[in-house]
């Protein structure tokens, strides 16, 4: 008996639980080297455990499906060379490890809440879900309004499995001369299905404003079949996230693609209340301020959120004596887009229309005593001068 070959067997038998073409053949060098040196029964030992573990891969296909999506593929590392396109030499993608991806969840309503948990709880058990030849969703389609959060959402959920993402963005790939675009997606998915990662491809309405253009018909066509038949192969290969604002410029075959399809919302006002707390920390607010910056932002996204927040902080140090009230007109003049038009007017226009809007804002309920504060009044010097214009307007 060679010295060590138990230990060598046992070595074959780890490896063998998660084989791959290089493991199978140096196994196989092995056993003929055993063979030519005259230790027959150690090559015929190793023969029985490469059978065994071939036989029992071929009675559970769902377990070399695992080895592709959890632990196959190689690790992507700092040096390792990214596609490019050809003409541009532009990169085809950006590489984030899961250090630089966002470690704080987006907050979004309760429901969609709920349903990210359970795609985050899916991905994470995959290899678990596959043993009891459960088939989980390897993609996702997220899909909103613009400054949603969608891009931060795909980059979190990948940071929760803890695998790099791999992020095209799809106008970047056809930025380049036409023809090379189906080339370029080409590569973009063998660069990915060789890696351990997330492909995360996004802005992937780029190809519907491809297909606007008329003179572009067939090279849409041979693209958005280049695309097909990528996410096709892609399935087997690892998780893939696609990120649109318009999907409904999307492709029916396209969309059929994703096994789960999620849409986020604009923020709710209970929504907006939380995302302004957390970005205008380490600024203090009290609860009735930050209700009032969310009745400013009423219908917009979480990106507006941040911007708003972005902003006080600038004017809080540059403007320290403009008051809350003053501050929040200059935001409003100066974001006219951010702030829907009939509040806009109104709240540049008078005092006293402005404060009457608020108290009689159905969602929100303000009191006086909320509002008064941020005209620096009291609360009952407020009451006094509504009652005041009342009367005045009865004459
Ligand atoms: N719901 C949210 N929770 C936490 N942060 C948010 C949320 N919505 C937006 N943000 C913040 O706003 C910024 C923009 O978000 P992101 O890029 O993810 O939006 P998007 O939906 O991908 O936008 P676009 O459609 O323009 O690509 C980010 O800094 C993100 O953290
Ligand atoms: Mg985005």
């Amino acid at each position: 008996m060679i010295k060590y070959f138990s230990i060598i067997q046992a070595l074959c038998r780890s490896a063998l639980t998660n084989p791959n073409d290089a493991i199978l053949h140096q196994i196989n060098r092995l056993i003929e080297s055993l063979e030519k040196d005259g230790h027959g029964k150690e090559a015929k030992s190793l023969e029985g455990i490469l059978s065994s573990s071939q036989s029992s891969a071929d009675m559970s296909p769902s377990k070399i499906q695992k080895s592709f999506i959890v632990s196959g593929g190689e690790e992507i590392t700092k040096k390792t060379a990214i596609p490019v396109d050809k003409e541009t030499s532009t990169p085809l993608a950006e590489i984030f490890f899961p250090v630089d991806l966002p470690a704080e969840e987006p907050l979004f309503g309760e429901n969609i809440e709920l349903a990210i948990q359970s795609i985050v709880s899916e991905w994470t058990k995959f290899d678990k879900l596959l043993e009891i030849e459960a088939t989980p969703a390897s993609s996702c389609l997220i899909y909103g309004a613009p400054g949603t959060g969608k891009t931060h959402l795909a980059k979190w959920i990948a940071k929760q499995i803890g695998l790099p993402v791999v992020l095209a963005r799809l106008e970047g790939l056809m930025s380049s001369y036409l023809g090379t675009t189906s080339r370029n997606i080409g590569n973009l998915f063998a660069f990915a299905n060789r890696y351990k990662c997330v492909l995360l491809l996004d802005e992937f309405d780029a190809i519907a404003k491809l297909r606007n253009d008329p003179q572009e018909v067939g090279e849409v066509k041979r693209v958005v079949n280049t695309l097909l038949q990528s996410l096709d192969t892609r399935r087997e290969k690892g998780f893939t996230i696609g990120v649109t604002n318009h999907e409904s410029l999307l492709d029916p075959a396209i969309w059929r693609r994703f096994d789960i399809q999620i849409e986020i919302p604009k923020p709710s006002p209970e929504v907006m209340i939380h995302l302004l707390k957390k970005f205008v920390a380490p600024l203090e607010y009290n609860d009735s301020e930050i209700k009032f910056l969310a009745w400013c932002l009423e219908g917009s996204s979480g990106a507006d959120a941040e911007m708003l927040a972005k902003w006080l902080k600038r004017s809080f140090v540059l403007d320290k004596r403009n008051s809350f009230i003053d501050m929040m007109k200059q935001f409003t003049l100066l974001n006219a887009g951010r702030v829907e038009p009939t509040k806009r007017n109104i709240m540049l226009h008078s005092d006293e229309e402005f404060i009457n809007m608020l108290l009689n804002d159905k969602t929100y309920s303000f009191k006086q005593k909320d509002i008064a504060p941020f005209f620096g009044i009291t609360p009952s010097s407020l009451s006094k001068q509504l009652s005041k214009s009342k009367d005045t307007e009865k004459i």
